[in-house]
């Protein structure tokens, strides 16, 4: 039988065991899974850290779902034991931290505003946004129930708008625009289904008077204003969760992700903005998953917590946490952001690449974004990182 992956570690700890001053963060798609298929290694990995209470979390740019539903179905898909199911405070999802809009301290709040919750199947990013504190979300699907014309060839889908559209909180009357509806910001949960619709509704938001939707700026196009007045109207701000122009699904080839859905709706925003200006502008806009710092930062205090969770309220002051294995397949989001990673709390995070997912290792080929370490598959990254703490 292969060595168990931690035989060194653990013939290097003491008997009482000792408080692990490192931790582990897995990436999902191409590390643990390839949509519902099971990676080799994935399982005994996880099993291995919870049994020897080595703290870990989950930290995806995946999502469209809530984060105990993902998490059920991430301890069926690897069919972990019972005594080492993943626990709902160790994921983090690409929305997770979008969660932090739906307080009444968060910064800005949204809480209360109208937001258009974009991407995912059926009403599941509804359902999500609510269960943040959302009290009064829009989906694409919702504008397309009420007023089909806005986008004329989404017809084909009419039926399955219609299991989960809800009437709108106002009605599309540019003529009223008092009592129009108005958007006040827009997130992106999860990969867009219909790109077609989502672009048309978010290309008339971005250029609308206030967010109100139906309307359009009248200082658009205006070539006196520096970016010709786009943007400059009050229009709502665009958050998107999750950067990945690719990922690793079921299928040999990466596909496109949420990342080539925000490049598609920027080439229509260039081309109808350079038509009435004369020159590209860029769509105001703001990202967020990995590699960006902010969402580092919020699984950092979420493995932080986990963390006490095992080992006690005062672990951090006891026992530093001094390391981060983020274990990872793809180079432009998982290793870039560990390697750029500044830590909250003095922890060295160190990037471990597999070749199991976005990144494959073609003969020779070298990722553009250098990692730790280049490993195999995630048993192995395991491996390593032990070797390294033991
Ligand atoms: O939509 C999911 C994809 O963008 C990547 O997910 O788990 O590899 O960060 P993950
Ligand atoms: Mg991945």
């Amino acid at each position: 039988p292969t060595p168990c992956i931690g035989s060194r570690y653990l013939s290097s700890q003491p008997t009482n065991q000792r408080i692990p001053s490192f931790a582990f963060a897995f990436d999902i798609d191409g590390v643990l899974l390839r949509s519902s298929n099971p990676i080799p290694g994935a399982s005994e990995s996880l099993t291995y850290l919870q049994k020897h209470k080595i703290p870990f979390i989950l930290l995806t740019n995946g999502g469209g779902k809530t984060e105990s539903k993902r998490v059920n179905d991430i301890n069926h898909k690897l069919s972990l034991p019972d005594n080492s199911k993943i626990d709902v405070s160790q994921i983090i999802q690409s929305h997770t931290p979008i969660s932090e809009f739906a307080t009444t301290h968060g910064v800005p709040s949204y809480k209360h505003s109208t937001v258009l919750v974009v991407g995912g199947d059926h009403d599941k990013c509804r359902q999500v946004a609510e269960m943040y504190g959302f009290t009064n979300v829009v989906t694409p699907g919702d504008i397309f129930a009420a007023y089909p014309d806005v986008w004329p060839f989404s017809s084909n889908f009419t039926d399955y708008y219609s299991q989960f559209a809800r009437p709108l909180p106002r009605p599309i009357n540019p003529e009223d625009p008092e009592n129009s509806l108005k958007i006040d910001a827009i997130f992106v949960f999860n990969d867009p289904r219909d790109w077609a619709l989502d672009i048309q509704l978010l290309l008339d938001i971005m250029l609308s008077r206030e967010g109100i939707v139906g309307t359009y700026s009248s200082k658009n196009g205006n070539k006196e204003l520096e970016n010709c007045g786009y943007q400059s109207d009050g229009q709502p701000p665009l958050y998107y969760s999750n950067p990945d122009l690719l990922w690793a699904s079921a299928y040999p080839l990466s596909r496109l992700g949420q990342g080539g859905f925000r490049e598609a709706l920027d080439g229509v925003w260039k081309a109808v903005t350079k038509s009435a200006c004369g020159k590209e502008i860029d769509m105001k806009k703001t990202l967020m998953g990995k590699p960006h710092q902010s969402t580092y930062e919020y699984a950092e205090k979420v493995l932080v917590r986990h963390r006490e969770q095992g080992w006690g309220k005062d672990v951090l002051e006891s026992t530093p946490l001094k390391r981060v294995y983020m274990i990872g397949d793809n180079p432009e989001s998982d290793i870039m952001g560990a390697n750029n990673y500044k830590s909250r709390v003095g922890a060295e995070w160190m990037s471990v690449l597999t070749k199991t997912g976005v990144f494959r290792a073609r003969e020779g080929e070298k990722p553009a974004i250098e990692p730790k370490v280049i490993v195999d598959n995630v048993r192995e990254g395991v491996k390593w990182a032990l070797n390294q703490s033991g």
